[in-house]
Order: structure tokens, then C-alpha cells, then sequence
């Protein structure tokens, strides 16, 4: 029987990806701009894209460390400049993440945009000092743009049209959250130097932790996304049960994946975590 345990495991991992985020920025020195940039890395995030990296990675026994931290480092500030961004008026327009006044109401509305672009500038600046840099690159590059994230943001906000399909829906968590969870899982097959087979395998991991990820997402929304101008959700087209039981299915697909898997136990944890989460 297996004695992994998840806290004990993401603990660990944590502790030591904060210790390495914290050294980013203090090389720069002291300003007004660097404490706003270092104020939503410090709100308490749940560092599940770096968490997937490490458990791709781990996935396969031995990996290269340098490479997994220049990944999750660089994945996990693009996605803390994504939710920058998308607090502003002119995105979703909200006051607080993660309990606390988010970026604009704590610094102005122009610093928060400067906020998320550094912060964006600097996941590339990270990533450059990866030793497999070729392979990352390319990955990072396509989940966090416009055939990824961006492009997933430009379908929520309704630039692309009205969702009104689940296969609308879907497209835009795929794109939205699913490409950045999904490179994680990628990044972390090319920090163990996976196989062309073992990285599809991640990839079809990724694919299914990413949506099940995001509709656990749906169903914790559930009230505030009921609103007159919320934003889509898989709860208002298909109901909360049927979400739930989207997402298991999900889950149980990742699942299936960890089983063609050498050491799959954190990227199972992981899964799991994906869809029992309360927070
Ligand atoms: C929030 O992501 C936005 C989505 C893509 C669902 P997380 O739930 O990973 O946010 P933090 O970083 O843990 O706050
Ligand atoms: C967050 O998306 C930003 C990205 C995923 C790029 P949402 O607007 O759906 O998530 P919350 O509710 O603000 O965390
Ligand atoms: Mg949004
Ligand atoms: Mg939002």
C-alpha cells in the first residue's frame, strides 16, 4: 500500500516554490512598482500549475530540477498576471481575490496594468534560464496566448460571440484554464525528459485535470455567477449535478492516464484534489 501523502507532498513543494518566487523580484531594486508586482504573489495563491509541473515531472522518477522551477516559476507568474488583469474595471471588475483588495483597489487602476505586464515580462526572463528552453518556450508561448489563455479570455468576455453551447463552453475552458494546467503537465514531462508517447500521455491528462479543474471552478461559483452580467458557467447551462458529474467523469479519465504512468501517485493526488477542492 502506498504512503504518499498529498499534504505532506504539495507542503513541501510549496515551501520551497515560495522561497524561489519571493527571490524573483529581489534582484530589482526597491521601488513603488516592485512592492505592487510582489503584493498579488504574496496573496496566498494555491500554486496548483506549479504543483502540476512538479508532479509530471515526478511522474516519471528522475527530472531535471532547474527545469521544473524556470517552468513552474514562469507558469505561475503568467498566471498571476492573468488574474491581475482580469480584476480590472474593464475585465470583471472586482474588488478582492483571495479575501483581499485586489491589485487596482489597493495600487490604481494604471499600476495594476503595469502589475500584470511585468509580471508577464518576467515569466519569459525565467524561463530563460531553462535548460530545455527549446521545448519550453513554444509550450509556454501557445497556452498563454491567443490559442490559449488570452484566446479562452477573449471568448469569456464575449469578443468572440455569445456562448450559448456546451461546446462553446467548453472551448472556453479549454482555452481559458485548461491551456496553462495543461503546459504544466507538458513542462513537467520535458523536466523528466519524457518520451514523444509519455508527453501525449500528459497531454491527455492535462486536457481532462484542466476541465475538471475549471468546473469545480463553476460549481464553487455557483451564486456569484448566477448575477445578471455572471459570467458563463457550466452550472447555468447543464444545472449543478450534471456539472459535478461532467467533472467526474474528467476525473475518472485523468485517472485511467496515471495508470500508464511510472510514479503517478502526486499527479493522482492531484486529480483528486481538482475536484473534491473547497476553495
Ligand atoms: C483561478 O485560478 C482562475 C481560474 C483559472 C479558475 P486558481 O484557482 O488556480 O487561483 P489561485 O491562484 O489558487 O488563487
Ligand atoms: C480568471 O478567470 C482569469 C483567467 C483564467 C485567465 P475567471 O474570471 O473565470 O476567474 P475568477 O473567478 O476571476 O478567479
Ligand atoms: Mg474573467
Ligand atoms: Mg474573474
Amino acid at each position: 500500500m502506498s504512503s504518499f501523502s498529498f499534504d505532506s507532498w504539495s507542503q513541501t513543494q510549496r515551501t520551497k516554490f515560495e522561497r524561489s518566487l519571493r527571490s524573483v523580484f529581489s534582484s530589482h531594486s526597491e521601488s513603488c512598482i516592485r512592492t505592487a508586482i510582489e503584493y498579488p504573489l504574496q496573496t496566498g495563491g494555491k500554486r496548483i500549475r506549479p504543483l502540476f509541473v512538479l508532479a509530471a515531472a515526478e511522474a516519471f522518477g528522475e527530472y531535471n530540477t532547474e527545469s521544473a522551477l524556470c517552468s513552474s516559476l514562469s507558469i505561475e507568474l503568467i498566471h498571476t498576471y492573468s488574474l491581475v488583469h482580469d480584476d480590472l474595471p474593464c475585465m470583471d471588475d472586482d474588488d478582492l481575490r483571495r479575501g483581499k483588495p485586489t491589485v487596482h483597489k489597493q495600487y490604481g487602476e494604471a499600476p495594476a496594468l503595469l502589475v500584470g505586464d511585468a509580471l508577464l515580462t518576467e515569466a519569459f526572463a525565467v524561463l530563460s534560464n531553462s535548460p530545455h528552453l527549446k521545448q519550453t518556450l513554444p509550450i509556454i508561448s501557445k497556452a498563454a496566448g491567443i490559442s490559449g489563455m488570452i484566446g479562452g479570455q477573449s471568448i469569456d468576455i464575449g469578443f468572440e460571440g455569445a456562448v450559448t453551447t456546451l461546446e462553446d463552453l467548453t472551448r472556453l475552458h479549454v482555452h481559458k484554464t485548461g491551456a496553462l494546467i495543461k503546459a504544466s503537465c507538458l513542462l513537467g514531462g520535458i523536466a523528466a525528459e519524457a518520451s514523444i508517447r509519455e508527453l501525449m500521455l500528459l497531454e491527455t491528462y492535462g486536457n481532462a485535470v484542466g476541465l475538471a479543474f475549471q468546473l469545480a471552478d463553476d460549481l464553487l461559483d455557483e451564486e456569484e455567477d448566477k448575477e445578471e452580467n455572471g459570467p458563463p458557467s457550466f452550472v447555468k447551462l447543464l444545472g449543478a449535478e450534471e456539472t459535478r458529474a461532467t467533472a467526474l467523469r474528467y476525473h475518472a479519465q485523468a485517472l485511467e492516464i496515471c495508470l500508464s504512468l511510472p510514479n503517478p501517485q502526486a499527479l493522482r493526488a492531484l486529480a483528486d484534489f481538482s475536484v473534491s477542492r473547497t476553495y
